[in-house]
């Protein structure tokens, strides 16, 4: 989904991101732990260079998640090291591959780009939370069915990012539109015309 592969147009998918340092950051921390049972984490992260650790509530898919973290940890890194969630891939860790998109409060995000503590009081979806119990989600079938991935690596990543982007702008009207508005998710394998594929199709049923 970039111009280097098939002519999407101008790569600047980093910008176009809702990254958590504007939005996030302004938005009302909604009391969703409110009654809820918090799985506490008992380990927290010690503090090293003299940097104090901060205390992150969120509901990580679904489930409540209490964390002590430190103030400059990533939240892929919190989502792969903490919390065992792998799914969610590094790739470049600077924003420029979309690897690592997840969802905060429904909206894509680069978790490479996020400070963890800035989810809290937040709903963060990763690919482990996108299907329903075990009927996959519309665009993880989508792109099981039209062969969409080679090495699978920025898989995870196409499929948040398309997710977020029909639930949150609608259908994409043309092929075009796709590779523009997926210009963000970088494949190194250039399985391009099968992730198109099967957006143009799992769109229609996620209307
Ligand atoms: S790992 Fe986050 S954009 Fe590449
Ligand atoms: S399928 Fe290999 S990087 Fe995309």
């Amino acid at each position: 989904m970039n111009e280097e592969n098939d002519g999407g147009g101008a790569r600047s998918g980093v910008s176009r991101r809702n990254f958590v340092g504007g939005s996030l950051v302004a938005a009302t921390v909604a009391p969703l732990l409110t009654g809820q049972a918090e799985t506490a984490e008992a380990a927290s992260a010690a503090t090293v260079d003299g940097v104090t650790p901060v205390t992150v509530r969120a509901a990580v898919n679904g489930d409540p998640v209490t964390l002590r973290v430190d103030p400059r940890a990533t939240l892929l890194d919190t989502l792969r090291e903490r919390l065992d969630l792998k799914g969610t891939k590094k790739g470049c860790d600077r924003g420029q591959c979309g690897a690592c998109t997840v969802h905060i409060d429904g909206r894509r995000v680069l978790s490479c780009l996020t400070l963890a503590a800035t989810a809290s009081g937040h709903q963060v979806t990763t690919i482990e939370g996108l299907a329903d119990g075990d009927r996959l989600h519309p665009m993880q079938q989508a792109f099981v069915d039209h062969d969409g991935l080679q090495c699978g690596f920025c898989t995870p990543g196409q499929i948040m990012s398309a997710v977020a982007m029909v639930d949150n702008e609608g259908p994409a009207r043309s092929d075009d539109e796709i590779r523009e508005r997926m210009s963000g998710n970088i494949c190194r394998c250039s399985a391009y015309p099968r992730i198109v594929d099967a957006i143009r199709e799992a769109q229609q049923v996620m209307r």
